[in-house]
């Protein structure tokens, strides 16, 4: 593990030799190496044991490097760099013919971000274009701290660079500009509100058909039982049932929630969406640790709260 400018200059280097790398961005933890090497690009996959059918995000310093890796890039694209990056956006486009299919899984589009934690950037400036997942297991909860990488990852990649704790939380938002009209494939910390300011989006939910080979397969999954309980009454319900058969609980609610739950045990996810998000993985994580059940209070479909159930509903198996 490493942090400061002298490792962010040896991961860049690494990445050059076709090494990968985890580095922090303000949404959670990625895997990076280049994406211009397929070989390279297969280590991402055996590191995480991730199938390659499921695609890679490509990250970019800014805008005038887009044309690297997209073409017949939309109009909408550029406003929507212009509001809302750097920051936790990833946008769909159709991809430059040098984009390995390594890296697309396949397909003729790829996805890009322009993360804007200061490590990534410069990891990014000194080697772009990095391809990188999120840095956890295949199927484990994102990672929000380096921590929660080398818990992961340990004896399986060379660098872990430690930017601290991720700001944001949760993954980026991904919107697929590819086709007729915009559409939102996952939501994240900017949210359908945010996005239907610039365009009629629409939300893609066919479960049969997934747009974004990823949300197929089970994802954001602690080791322990995860359930959402609706409303206070069946989260107590819940509690109280499993603590009787001798399980170990612990509830993950509001500021608000917590104050009617009585002596249960409960962690908070703070009074606000951005909060929540911020504490939700590391808070998912900490939980498998010590108990044989999470309760997930259901925090509704407004802003990021939406965003952070999406997650929820895949970590009790639900979606
Ligand atoms: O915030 C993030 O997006 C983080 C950080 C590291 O940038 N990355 C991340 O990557 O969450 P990953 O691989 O865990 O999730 C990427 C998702 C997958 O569900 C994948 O299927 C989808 O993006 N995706 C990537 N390229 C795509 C494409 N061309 N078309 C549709 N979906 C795509
Ligand atoms: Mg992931």
């Amino acid at each position: 593990m490493g942090s400061g400018i002298e490792s962010i200059k040896l991961g860049a280097e690494l990445i050059k030799q076709g090494e990968v790398v985890a580095f922090p961005t303000e949404t959670v933890y990625g895997l990076g190496a280049d994406a211009f090497s397929s070989c390279a690009i297969n280590k991402i996959y055996e590191a995480k044991g991730r199938p390659n059918d499921n695609p890679l995000i490509i990250h970019l310093y800014d805008i005038s490097d887009l044309d690297k890796v997209a073409v017949d890039i939309p109009e909408i694209a550029f406003t929507l760099y212009n509001m809302f990056c750097p920051g936790p956006l990833t946008m769909i486009l159709k991809k430059a013919p040098n984009v390995p299919y390594s890296v697309t899984g396949g397909l003729d589009t790829v996805g890009v971000r322009f993360p804007s934690h200061e490590v990534a950037r410069e990891l990014i400036r000194l080697s772009m274009p990095i391809a990188a997942p999120s840095a956890n297991i295949s199927k484990h909860i994102s990672p929000t701290t380096a921590q929660h990488v080398f818990e992961d990852l340990q004896g399986r990649i060379p660098l872990i660079l430690d930017g601290g704790s991720c700001n944001v939380g949760i993954e980026s938002t991904i919107v697929d500009l590819s086709g007729d009209k915009p559409l939102i494939l996952r939501p994240g910390a900017i949210t359908k509100e945010m996005l239907l300011k610039v365009a009629n989006f629409e939300e893609y939910k066919n479960n049969n058909k997934a747009l974004a080979p990823g949300m197929k397969y089970t994802h954001y999954s602690p080791c322990c039982d995860c359930v959402v309980g609706d409303t206070i009454k069946d989260i107590k319900s819940i509690y109280d049932k499993n603590v009787k058969e001798g399980k170990s609980v612990i509830i993950l609610a509001k500021d608000s929630t917590i104050l009617s739950l009585g002596s249960r045990k409960a962690w908070s996810l703070g009074k606000n969406g951005n909060e929540a998000a911020n504490r939700f993985y590391s808070l998912l994580r900490e939980g498998e640790h010590q108990f044989a059940l999470i309760i997930v209070e259901n925090l509704g479909d407004e802003g990021v709260f939406y965003s952070i159930m999406n997650r929820a509903f895949k970590a009790a198996k639900k979606a």
